[in-house]
């Protein structure tokens, strides 16, 4: 496993991480979630996601009953503010509710600091300048090591730095994109001149598709998967998506891996990835998708012009 930084930023973080959304708290338990982490961090991940919003928090308390038996100086953790609860704040990146929010997160996680900590999504209601003051605040509170964005426009990631630079503020470090075959504007064309003027790392979400380029949905939705419980994540061009993912497979055949590997490794090619963040609800996923590292160096020229060519 290769560990890169976040960007400009010192931290480093394992090419492959590994996140909780719907299943922490949803479709897998403590014990499952404890054999994963182990299993994971034994492969070298040592970055692990959350939100306050993963099972409504839940996701968080498991994940702070898992990591209680690792060194916490070993591990990447982080969490995302937006989506806390029901009430007039428990949502959104006002100073109130990212700061009472965070102190909530850590809570659950049973930490003292959170490693990174992301604003889940932008918030047109409140200014730029109190959610960049907020965040500076928890960062010199050392609630949190560094912060950053995820889904925010090239706009308002800009915005967030030029407020920083006004107010003397520390700024974000990192942006959370989804990025896969089928997802890709966002990281390879809006974001390319913060990377270069900022800096910023990314730790890029969905590599799978949320499983569909893994080639399990090419002959229909199987039951116990997530799209057969998480209906309202079939996309519309589902269909579309499948013809390209039987073609995609045919590629990772020649390779001699399977199309999961095949996918995280062509995100892990991307030099503006600091980390792909997969999911999983079984070892055996688990397992096959660490093995995307050794892939990376099978994706020739060739190889990415064949992708290129049925993704584009
Ligand atoms: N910032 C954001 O807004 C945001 C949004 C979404 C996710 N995230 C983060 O990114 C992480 C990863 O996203 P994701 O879960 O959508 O990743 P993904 O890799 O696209 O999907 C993971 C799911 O695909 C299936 N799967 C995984 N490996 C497989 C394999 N080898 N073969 C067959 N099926 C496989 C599993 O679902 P089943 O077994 O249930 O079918 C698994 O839970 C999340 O956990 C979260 O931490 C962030």
């Amino acid at each position: 496993m290769q560990y890169n930084k976040l960007g400009r930023a010192g931290i480093r973080l394992s090419e492959i991480s590994f996140g909780s959304w719907i299943t922490f708290g949803k479709q897998i338990g403590l014990s499952e979630i404890k054999a994963l982490m182990h299993a994971a961090f034994d492969h070298g991940v040592n970055f692990f996601d959350s939100a306050e919003s993963y099972a409504h928090g839940e996701a968080e308390t498991l994940m702070g009953k898992a990591i209680k038996d690792f060194r916490r100086e070993d591990l990447v953790i982080s969490t995302k503010i937006f989506w806390g609860g029901n009430g007039p704040n428990d949502t959104g990146l006002s100073r109130k509710h990212l700061i009472e929010g965070t102190k909530a997160s850590l809570k659950r996680l049973r930490l003292d600091h959170v490693d990174l900590l992301y604003c889940h999504r932008p918030d047109p209601n409140t200014p730029i300048d109190e959610t960049v003051l907020a965040m500076d605040y928890l960062v010199r509170a050392g609630l949190v090591f560094y912060w950053g964005t995820s889904e925010w426009s090239e706009t308002q990631i800009e915005e967030a730095f030029q407020t920083a630079e006004k107010l003397n503020c520390i700024k974000p470090a990192m942006e959370q994109p989804k990025y896969n075959l089928f997802f890709r504007d966002h990281l390879e064309k809006d974001y390319l001149p913060l990377f270069s003027k900022y800096g910023i790392g990314t730790t890029t979400w969905s590599p799978l598709a949320s499983g569909i380029l893994s080639g399990k949905y090419n002959h229909g939705i199987p039951p116990e998967t997530r799209l057969a419980k998480e209906a309202w994540l079939v996309p519309d061009n589902f269909m579309q998506l499948i013809e390209k993912t039987r073609e995609l497979e045919k590629v990772a055949n020649d390779l001699g891996c399977t199309l999961s590997q095949l996918s995280i490794a062509w995100c892990l090619k991307n030099p503006n990835v600091s980390s792909v963040i997969t999911g999983a609800t079984k070892m055996e996923q688990l397992m096959e998708n660490l093995e995307a590292v050794d892939i990376k160096s099978q994706l020739t020229t060739d190889v990415m012009k064949k992708i290129e060519a049925i993704t584009k």
